[in-house]
């Protein structure tokens, strides 16, 4: 298997571009199910986005990813039941939910697998289909969706703003017969950008003042050339980086305003940022001061992914720093392993109590998940001596050439 070997000590100086946002991408991917042809640029090249592309095959399209560029055709000869094994090899994959609907007026999907943040469950998602004329059988952990009476419109006001289940509502409300108002949907920038992607394929989705959805169905979506916006979550992780390394750099292909409620929590620390239409430049003090208290809200709220790598930058600032994690049952998982390199956490609940040290030593460590993987290559970065860290694939569903990035600006992090 293979790991990351990082001896930490160097600031992090230079300029790097991010790639397009993975939680853009793979709802953009479900929705050219709907479509006839779409060419999606900037499409991060990430595992998560392979595996959609091998439900996109299993589900009557063809799929090239050239570069940047993945081209969806769907060319028929497609089966509306979703395999378990491609079900659990990525768990947004119930957001291909919406689409199947949409395209085959059914759908037979295995209940998507928990994660390492929690159950994860999908009654929103579930309850808000069936408002649309969804028939849905749960049993023996498969989910048998049909349409007895297609597709219609519907008022549904989600509990919460999940943004997985704003994404089944447009997926399968964007070719239904009449109006949907969701209201109480998710406003992340990702759910923006899968309106601007069916909206260009034909669709009629717009945004009401008081942040609701409205979807009036069209008979036919045709396909589109889309351009999908940068990773926020990305950019965030390697301004961490930076910031925990006592570096200076500047991310470019970015959209600062994605990052209005992350980038004072890194001003808050003592890092002196300078934003233009598309750029970040951060450049870090010597030590960090306390981040404050930091509370992970739905957007535009500072963003839960957001968390873990701020973390570690906590973990060795001055002071003691508090994180209220508001979103997910447990996104603290990768506390122990930093526990072990020295860092002063203590974790109640969804409260983690963070006393900054002056130094963290390398050590082994194995990724839980995705964020709390990056987070810890972080904290290698800043730490005396080698760390290696196991379990790599995790940050592979979500960064591109994660290890050559960091060496594109001065990381000595080598795959092994
Ligand atoms: C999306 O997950 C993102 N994933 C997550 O990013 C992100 O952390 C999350 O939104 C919040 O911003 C993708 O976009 C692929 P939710 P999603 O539905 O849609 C509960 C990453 O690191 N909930 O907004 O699953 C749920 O358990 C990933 O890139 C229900 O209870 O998030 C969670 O506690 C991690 N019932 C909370 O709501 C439901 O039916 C937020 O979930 C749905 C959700």
């Amino acid at each position: 298997m293979p790991e990351y070997l990082i001896k930490g000590g160097t600031p992090l100086c230079g300029q790097l571009a991010v790639h397009g946002a993975k939680n853009a991408a793979l709802p953009i991917l479900a929705a050219a199910l709907l479509c006839g042809r779409s060419v999606i640029h900037n499409c991060p090249d990430l595992t998560d986005v392979a595996a959609a592309r091998n439900i996109l095959h299993y589900l009557g399209c063809s799929t090239t990813q050239r570069q940047g560029t993945v081209t969806v055709e769907f060319t028929g000869g497609g089966d509306y039941r979703i395999p378990d094994r491609l079900m659990r090899a990525m768990r947004s994959s119930i957001v291909f939910l919406g689409a199947v609907i949409g395209r085959y007026g059914m759908a037979e999907v295995s209940m998507p697998g928990g994660c390492e943040l929690g159950p994860r469950p999908i009654d929103m998602h579930l309850a808000a289909l069936r408002k649309l004329g969804v028939q849905i059988d749960e049993s023996g952990g498969v989910l048998r969706c049909t349409t007895p009476k297609g597709l219609h419109g519907a008022s549904i006001t989600l509990p919460f703003p999940s943004v997985g289940a704003t994404e089944n509502v447009m997926l399968a409300a964007c070719l239904a017969r009449g109006e949907t108002r969701l209201s109480n949907a998710a406003r992340e920038p990702e759910i923006t950008d899968l309106a601007d992607f069916l909206n260009a394929a034909g669709a009629d989705i717009r945004f009401a003042s008081d942040g609701s959805i409205l979807i009036t169905g069209v008979q036919a979506l045709t396909g589109c050339e889309h351009r999908v916006i940068p990773d926020r979550i990305a950019a965030s992780t390697y301004l961490s980086a930076a910031a925990v390394t006592g570096g200076e750099i500047i991310l470019t292909h970015v959209c600062p305003d994605h990052l209005s409620a992350v980038l004072p929590v890194f001003e808050e620390a003592g890092c002196t940022l300078v934003c233009g239409a598309d750029t970040i430049g951060l450049q870090a003090p010597q030590r960090l001061n306390s981040l404050g208290t930091v509370r992970t809200m739905p957007y535009p709220g500072f963003s839960t992914d957001a968390q873990s790598t701020m973390l570690s930058m906590a973990a060795l600032a001055r002071g003691t720093s508090v994180f209220i994690e508001t979103i997910f049952e447990s996104r603290y998982k990768q506390v122990g392993e930093l526990v072990r390199m020295g860092a002063n956490i203590r974790v109640e609940g969804r409260v983690a109590v963070v006393e900054g040290v002056s130094q963290l030593q390398g050590a082994v460590m194995s990724c839980t998940d995705l964020r709390g993987g990056a987070a810890l290559a972080v904290a290698a970065l800043a730490a005396k001596g080698e760390s290696r860290l196991r379990q790599i694939h995790h940050i592979a569903r979500g960064y591109e050439n994660f290890d050559l990035n960091l060496q594109k600006l001065g990381a000595q992090i080598t795959r092994v």
